[in-house]
């Protein structure tokens, strides 16, 4: 297996006497210098991953992007370069251009490569989709056997099969693999992996399963299976999440697939925004990304977190979200937004000097534990169930810490949660600060946490104790 990690630790040894040049890029001693200011170096020292999503056609033609990657990441996946549509556009005929080109880039600066993906129902060529039986079996054999054969030591680890499991009820999803081969194509999609290159890590991956959950529950299921037959490696969380909406109970999530003797991983972190961003919402923002990266420091076994994208105007939310964006570390002119400090701050360094970051010195240091308000805001009902947002604001002091009670009108309860600690008795909440989101300064309003209510929405008058 690829010791990326030992294989880092020796980078950072030896990197004021390497040049490495490629792709137009030179590390230079000045870099060197200044290392303890990038995520890399941060990362490096922990040992762990800090990737990004690579767009082919960037990579090629914008030497800023290549150099901040080269910079500030230790890890890379290719966005959209390995999937089956792009490397056996039709059937027998392989191309591995995307792929090469980013392995070469990987590898001229000492990065790992985390191979997305293999089996996935979108993204796979028309004559792939029209097949069934016998022949879809051989197919995704040979996609899987020739792929990993390719790559066999330049890519560490593998998402072998990714969103297998639907959005309801924690079924497995209903695609053109589960209709043509049944639901064994999941433990057969490892085995052929599995043989093609033992030295890979083998991953599946999925996004709302952050949490715990009907899907990551399927998922947790799955793991047991896989891993009590060797054929499981890692579970990689998605992480495509909503302002303010890190779910409560993450890492007690991710904790139970380590336990299983899985690494885990966040695999394609982004929180988007509704559109415009306020200063005040990409505060949020930061506290999010701070918030997951945290997490994964704090699980031995979580191998790093990699972030679906360079600049905000690289990533795919806009397309597929409309009123959303903003969702990534960098601003389009490569300026730096605050959750990349936040970031950086996770994994152990400090914001250069000359941070080009709007500067973020309006919101004095919070110190004392003065008066709050906070309110429900009914942010979505669906009928059969709705989201509130909780808003706090402080008085005229800062608060350091809060408690929050009410009491439900009429039979509610709150089936799940994020950043925030609740207990409920009967009708009567509580629910405080999960540390991170703890503080708050005179007079700002933060979104502090959010739940999925059951029962008729409502708004409660909600007492907010500071402290
Ligand atoms: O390749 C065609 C190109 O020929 C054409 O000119 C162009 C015109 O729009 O489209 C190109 O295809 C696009 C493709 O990305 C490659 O750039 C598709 O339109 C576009 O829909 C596709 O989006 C990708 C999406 O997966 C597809 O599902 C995103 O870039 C990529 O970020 C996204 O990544 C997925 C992960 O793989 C799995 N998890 C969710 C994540 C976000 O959807």
């Amino acid at each position: 297996m690829l010791q990326t990690r030992t294989r880092r630790r020796a980078w950072i040894a030896g990197l004021a006497t390497v040049v490495m040049a490629g792709a137009g890029f030179a590390l230079s001693t000045q870099f060197a210098n200044a290392q303890q200011s990038t995520l890399r170096s941060g990362a490096d020292a922990l040992g762990i991953d800090i990737g990004v999503a690579v767009n082919d056609s960037l990579l090629q033609n914008d030497s800023t992007y290549r150099n901040t990657i080269a910079t500030q990441f230790n890890s890379v996946t290719a966005e959209n370069g390995m999937k089956m549509e792009a490397v056996q556009p039709s059937q027998g005929s392989f191309n591995f251009s995307q792929g090469d080109r980013l392995i070469a880039f990987a590898q001229e600066n000492d990065m790992s490569v985390h191979g997305h993906t293999l089996v996935w129902h979108n993204q796979s060529p028309g004559w792939v989709q029209n097949l069934s039986g016998e022949a879809l079996r051989q197919a995704m054999e040979d996609h899987i056997t020739t792929t990993m054969n390719h790559w066999e030591g330049d890519v560490a680890t593998w998402d072998v099969v990714n969103e297998v499991v639907g959005d309801s009820n924690g079924q497995l999803r209903d695609s053109f693999w589960l209709r043509g081969l049944g639901e064994g194509y999941i433990q057969q999609a490892f085995e052929y992996a599995r043989a093609a290159d033992p030295s890979a890590d083998l991953y599946m991956n999925d996004y709302s399963i952050d949490g715990i959950n009907a899907k990551s529950d399927t998922y947790y299921q799955m793991a047991q299976d896989l891993v009590s037959q060797n054929l499981l490696d890692g579970m990689g969380f998605q992480a495509h999440l909503i302002l303010g909406q890190v779910p409560g109970n993450m890492e007690q999530n991710l904790q139970r697939f380590a336990d299983l003797g899985l690494k885990v991983r966040i695999t394609e972190l982004d929180v988007r925004i509704q559109m415009p961003a306020s200063q005040q919402e990409l505060e949020q923002q930061a506290e999010d990304f701070r918030r997951v990266v945290d997490i994964c420091t704090n699980i031995a076994d979580c191998s790093g977190v990699t972030v679906w994208g360079l600049r905000d105007g690289d990533s795919w939310v806009p397309d597929v979200f409309e009123g959303y964006g903003a969702p990534l570390l960098y601003n389009d002119d490569y300026t730096t937004k605050p959750a990349y400090d936040a970031v950086l701050e996770v994994l152990g360094g400090t914001p250069p000097d000359d941070d080009t970051t709007p500067p973020d010195d309006t919101t004095p240091p919070p110190t004392g534990d003065g008066d709050c308000t906070a309110v429900i805001d009914v942010v979505n009902d669906w009928g059969s169930g709705w989201q509130g947002n909780v808003l706090i604001t402080a008085g005229d002091s800062a608060v350091s810490g809060w408690t929050l009670n009410w009491t439900w009108p009429s039979g509610q309860s709150i089936s799940s949660s994020w950043n925030a600690d609740i207990s409920s008795s009967g009708s009567s909440v509580t629910a405080s600060d999960v540390g991170w989101n703890a503080n708050i300064a005179a007079g700002q309003t933060m979104n502090a946490w959010g739940f999925v209510g059951s029962g008729a929405s409502a708004s409660p008058q909600v007492t907010c104790t500071a402290g």
